[in-house]
C-alpha cells in the first residue's frame, strides 16, 4: 500500500490508473470501514482510502482533540483489506489557508436529525467530503448507511453539481449483540457496553411496530424515547422518516427508523430500514 500525506503526493500516485474508488474515513478503524474497501476494491483499478480528521464537522464542545487515532493499526488494517493508496494528508495539507469557501447543503435535510443536534455539521462534511473527491478524483466513493443522513446527503451533493462519481452504499457492520460499529464505541465503559446494544434494539422495536401496521407514529417515537430515557440514556431523537429524502412518513413511502442517543458521555448514533 503507499501512503500520500500530500496532494501532490497523492497525485503522483494517481497517476497511470484510470479509475479510482474511494473510501473516506476519519481513521480509528474497524471492520465497517473495511468492508467499505473490500466493497470499493472492485468498482475501479485502483482503490484509495483517505484518513483525514475533520475539524470542520466537530463543534468547539465536541471530540475533535481526543478522537482517537490510531495510525499503525489503521494502515496495517487497510494494508490486509487490500486498500491501494493510502491518503493521510495533515490539517495543514489539506488546508494550508483556512477554508473559507464551503459547500452549504441545504436546509431542508442539513438541519434536521444530525444537523439539528451538530448544527454546522453537514456543511463540515460536505465540504471535505467535495475537497477530497477534488483530490482523489474518484470514479465511485463508498460510504455506510450506518450515517445515513451523511450518505443522503453525499449523494444530494453530487447529483446537484453533478459530479461523475458514482455514491456507493455499504450495510451497517454489526457486533454479535448488533450494536453498530464505531468509532466513538471506544468510549465506553464496559456496563456502557453492555447496555449500548438498546439504542438498535429500541429501533428493532420501532420497525417492528411500523412493519406490524402501527400508523400513530408520534406516540411510537414518544414511547421508544421515554424507554430509553428511563434506562439511563439522553435521547436526541428516535424517529421514523421516509427512506428518500427523510421527511415524516406518507403512505406507502419506503421507511427507516433513525436514533441518536447519549449513554454516559458516548453520543452513539443508528438506524434501520423498515
Ligand atoms: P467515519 O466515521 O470514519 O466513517 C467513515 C465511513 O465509514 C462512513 O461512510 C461511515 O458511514 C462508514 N461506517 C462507519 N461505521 C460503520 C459501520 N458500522 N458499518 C458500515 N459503515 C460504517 O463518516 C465519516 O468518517 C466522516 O464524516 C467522513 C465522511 C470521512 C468526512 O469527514
Amino acid at each position: 500500500m503507499l501512503i500520500a500525506h500530500t496532494i501532490a503526493e497523492l497525485r503522483h500516485h494517481l497517476a497511470g490508473f484510470s479509475d479510482h474508488s474511494f473510501v473516506p474515513t476519519m481513521g480509528n478503524l474497524h471492520e465497517g470501514h473495511l468492508a467499505l474497501v473490500r466493497q470499493a476494491k472492485p468498482l475501479a483499478d485502483v482503490t484509495v482510502a483517505s484518513i483525514f480528521v475533520n475539524r470542520l464537522q466537530f463543534l468547539p464542545h465536541e471530540d475533535f482533540d481526543t478522537y482517537p487515532r490510531t495510525w499503525d493499526s489503521d494502515c496495517a488494517k487497510l494494508q490486509a483489506a487490500g486498500c491501494d493508496i493510502l491518503f493521510a494528508p495533515s490539517e495543514q495539507d489539506l488546508y494550508p489557508e483556512p477554508q473559507t469557501f464551503k459547500v452549504q447543503p441545504p436546509p431542508e435535510l442539513a438541519d434536521i436529525l444530525e444537523g439539528h443536534f451538530r448544527p454546522g455539521f453537514f456543511v463540515g462534511v460536505c465540504t471535505v467530503v467535495m475537497k477530497l473527491f477534488a483530490c482523489v478524483q474518484p470514479a465511485a466513493a463508498v460510504f455506510g448507511k450506518k450515517d445515513y443522513q451523511q450518505l443522503m446527503m453525499i449523494r444530494r451533493m453530487v447529483q446537484q453539481f453533478a459530479l461523475p462519481i458514482e455514491i456507493v452504499a455499504g450495510e451497517t457492520c454489526r457486533a454479535d449483540d448488533g450494536l453498530a460499529l464505531s468509532s466513538r464505541n471506544g468510549y465506553l465503559s464496559p456496563a456502557e457496553r453492555l447496555e449500548a446494544v438498546q439504542l438498535s434494539k429500541a429501533l428493532q422495536g420501532m420497525a417492528a411496530a411500523v412493519r406490524a401496521g402501527e400508523t400513530d407514529i408520534a406516540k411510537l417515537e414518544t414511547q421508544a424515547m421515554a424507554a430509553l430515557s428511563a434506562r439511563g440514556w439522553k435521547p436526541d431523537y428516535l424517529t421514523v422518516r421516509r427512506q428518500s429524502d427523510l421527511q415524516t412518513p406518507t403512505l406507502g413511502a419506503p421507511l427507516v427508523v433513525l436514533g441518536a442517543a447519549k449513554l454516559g458521555s458516548t453520543r452513539l448514533i443508528d438506524n434501520l430500514e423498515v
